[in-house]
């Protein structure tokens, strides 16, 4: 029986693999076919993504584009959406070209298209890949519909810097977690099918180590050892080409000296021939001609950098459609690097299905697909598994149905905050706000007061506004602010404070070496806990905050992101216990700015400080713990759990023999939750130094008040390896510990001798 089993599953395996070289050879047949009749300039023109629309996500807008169009000379467009203007260009290619090649259409899709979900690093925080992936598909259908083949997205840079506003858009501060929603996000927008109508293709970016900027200021420079970069940044990005991304974007910065996007090793043999990419490679914004700031040369040597390193794409800058034929020409390059470049370009529009039918995401009819009411309520249910409850004391949380709540802050009534900082094809008036979901609240009286404006800075606040904040200022000083809403609070049984970043706070171009809440916001605070009321903060940010102060004066903390959509409904369900919260934070949050990069999966050191108030000579600050205010993995729920001791199938095991370890987890509260139960592994001794502890599982179930259930985990010697200073992977024979816990801080642990 077995045997035919496996008899049959090698037919099939066969069979597609026979079908798949079928597909490759009628592909390249096609490809020869055309490239045969393309002129040099039709091909350079393939490699050329210029920007045209209404969105702005760079510096530089490119010029005459609808010209070049027309004369071949583009390959793909980004910025534009909506069925009638994408066809308009469209035709422009298929109708007014010599060869009649399609383009396609790229977006920053980054957290949902017209509907939103919660910002990445919300998404993040919900630990269900199923979530996470779904929330992609609903994107790429709706953006399909909207007449787009191309999202730039999943961003996977591991950040461990919270002054960075990009870490609004990524998955944390992991690797292992940070390469399960790579593969989700990958999945769901391209269901491993681009021919289907519904799948756009993905691109996985910043290739590579973007979130490991100096200092957490944006397109800064990166340093970093290659044990580090194996071990810790580059695992998101093989997942997502694990998982058949077609398309994958260069990073600003440099590695090892030479920016991503003329680094041969990076693009080449790291990627294509250590990884087997077959898709392709395009820069970021302008990326090429950044690259004369960096000091590499003048335009043309930058092109011919960026062909000769891998790049098959050049977003916005031009530099290949301008100074490729004469390189060719001075001979710095060859014609069979275009024809490279220029093929892959070919081949991802075929996998698309685009020269069967250029028109296959452009009818008006699929617009009824975007925007419905079934995507808004899976976003509100998205949105209520991301939501992490920080604190909550006495259990003020969840608020009763019943008295009177203040509501207070500048973005209680924002809807174009909650739609965070990449809502590009969204029309946030539609996003419900917090006051607009509380209002859905029956048997509550609401009293709203503004209190504070988000920031009384001018220049931030016109900076803000002028890439389309939409902040609106109160003329009332800020002491009468303070005042009206002490006044609000006082007729009130408990205050809901709604304080934070403004979206533009957060996400590109938006680093901050202050990352509290902002002056205004934080006097505001403080005047409403004096009032002796309970506070309920809600936060609104894209980025870990410092708030020391806050964790230890308000009576609960929800860290809502930038919650998409649906936000006020999902922040309302959380408020009153609809739901019950499960989500865990993915990012450590400082208690200052002084202990930026913190993470949890730190070294020892050879001085490791073990807390004592006088202790000289260890590694340790003076003035503030080594520890964060909250960890990775934290977050609280309305019930409590308890865990068992970590038991193991056997203390002693060997070689490929699996690992056991499990948990009982008791719901020990009264009302129904889910926990994510996390698994880390400790290696004491290696033949490089390893972090305290690494990620290497986790569960997330569903516990009735008093159900205990027993949460297993397997383990083999996969979970043991690790990057050697030959970057080899391997693992080494001895003890390790494992730790079970429902945080990265806060877990039990048990030893195994694992021998070879
Ligand atoms: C960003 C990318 C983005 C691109 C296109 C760049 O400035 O770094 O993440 O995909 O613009 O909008």
């Amino acid at each position: 029986m077995l045997r035919n089993v496996l008899i049959a599953f090698g037919i099939v395996c066969i069979t597609n693999a026979h079908a798949q070289t079928l597909q490759d050879s009628k592909m390249n047949q096609f490809i020869d076919g055309l490239m045969k009749k393309m002129t040099l300039k039709e091909k350079i023109g393939q490699l050329n993504l210029p920007t045209i629309g209404v969105t702005v996500t760079g510096p530089i807008l490119s010029k005459n584009v609808e010209d070049k169009i027309k004369s071949g000379l583009v390959g793909g467009v980004l910025n534009t959406h909506g069925v009638m203007a994408v066809r308009t260009l469209q035709d422009m290619a298929v109708k007014n070209t010599r060869l009649k090649i399609p383009l396609f259409f790229g977006l920053d899709v980054i957290h949902g298209h017209t509907t939103l979900f919660p910002i990445p690093l919300g998404l993040a925080s919900s630990w269900d890949m199923n979530l996470i992936e779904h929330s992609a598909r609903i994107a790429a259908e709706e953006s399909a519909a909207d007449g787009l083949d191309w999202t730039f997205s999943p961003m996977v840079d591991i950040a461990r810097d919270p002054r960075w506003g990009r870490i609004a858009e990524g998955a944390g501060e992991d690797p292992y977690l940070g390469a399960l929603v790579a593969k989700a996000m990958v999945k769901g927008y391209q269901q491993d099918d681009l021919r289907k109508k519904t799948s756009i293709m993905a691109c996985v970016k910043h290739f590579a180590l973007y979130g490991a900027a100096e200092a957490g200021r944006d397109y800064n420079t990166v340093d970093m050892s290659p044990v580090k970069m194996y071990q810790y940044y580059l695992p998101p990005y093989k997942a997502a080409v694990q998982a058949g991304v077609e398309s994958v974007m260069t990073s600003f910065n440099e590695i090892n000296g030479i920016p991503s996007t003329a680094n041969k090793w990076l693009l080449t043999d790291l990627l294509r021939k250590q990884w087997g990419f077959k898709g392709f490679v395009v820069t970021d914004y302008t990326a090429i001609n950044e690259m004369t700031q960096h000091g590499l040369g003048d335009d043309q040597e930058v092109a011919k950098l960026a062909l000769n390193a891998g790049v098959d794409m050049d977003m916005v800058g031009e530099d290949f459609l301008n100074t490729l034929e004469k390189s060719l020409k001075d001979k710095k390059i060859t014609e069979n690097e275009i024809d490279v470049a220029c093929r892959r370009i070919l081949e991802a529009k075929y996998k698309l299905g685009l020269f069967d039918d250029p028109y296959k995401n452009l009818h008006e009819e699929s617009a009824q697909q975007i925007f419905t009411e079934a995507n808004r309520n899976t976003a509100r249910q998205i949105a209520e598994h991301c939501i992490v409850l920080l604190k909550n004391n006495n259990q003020v949380l969840p608020l009763k149905k019943s008295g009177t709540i203040a509501l207070i802050g500048p973005l209680a009534n924002s809807r174009r905050d909650v739609s965070g900082p990449h809502a590009a094809a969204s029309d946030w008036h539609n996003a419900v706000s917090v006051m607009d979901g509380l209002k859905n609240i029956q048997g509550v009286k609401f009293l709203y007061s503004k209190g504070a404006n988000i920031t009384d800075d001018p220049l931030l606040l016109n900076q803000l506004n002028s890439d389309g904040g939409n902040i609106e200022t109160d003329n009332k000083s800020a002491q009468q602010l303070i005042d009206d809403a002490v006044a609000t609070a006082n007729q009130s049984d408990v205050v809901v404070a709604v304080l934070g970043e403004s979206q533009g706070m957060s996400g590109e171009a938006a680093s901050r070496t202050d990352i509290g809440l902002p002056e205004s916001q934080q006097t505001l605070l403080k005047a409403l806990v004096k009032t002796g009321k309970p506070v309920v903060l809600l936060l609104m940010n894209g980025r870990p905050l410092t708030i020391e102060w806050e964790s230890k004066n308000v009576s609960a903390i929800l860290e809502t992101w930038f919650a998409g959509t649906e936000a006020g409904n999902a922040i309302t369900d959380v408020l009153f216990g609809n739901y019950n919260p499960s989500a865990k934070i993915t990012i450590s949050f400082p208690y200052n700015v002084g202990q930026i990069p913190i993470y949890y999966n730190h070294k020892n050191t050879g001085r490791p400080y073990g807390g004592a108030p006088i202790d000289k000579y260890r590694s340790r600050y003076l003035d503030a713990p080594n520890d964060p205010l909250y960890p990775f993995g934290y977050g609280l729920s309305y019930t409590s759990f308890n865990y068992s001791e970590v038991k193991l199938n056997r203390r002693a095991i060997k070689g490929d023999q699996k690992l056991t370890a499990s948990v009982t987890v008791t719901n020990t509260g009264n009302l129904q939750g889910e926990e994510v139960v996390q698994l880390y592994l400790s290696d004491p001794v290696a033949s490089v130094t390893r972090a305290v502890e690494e990620l290497k599982g986790f569960q997330k179930i569903l516990l009735q008040p008093g159900e205990s259930k027993e949460v297993t985990f397997m383990l083999t010697t996969e979970d043991l390896k690790f990057y050697n200073s030959d970057l080899k992977f391997v693992w080494a024979p001895g003890e390790f510990t494992i730790h079970i816990g429902t945080n990265s801080r806060d877990v039990k642990s048990a030893n195994v001798n694992w021998s070879r």
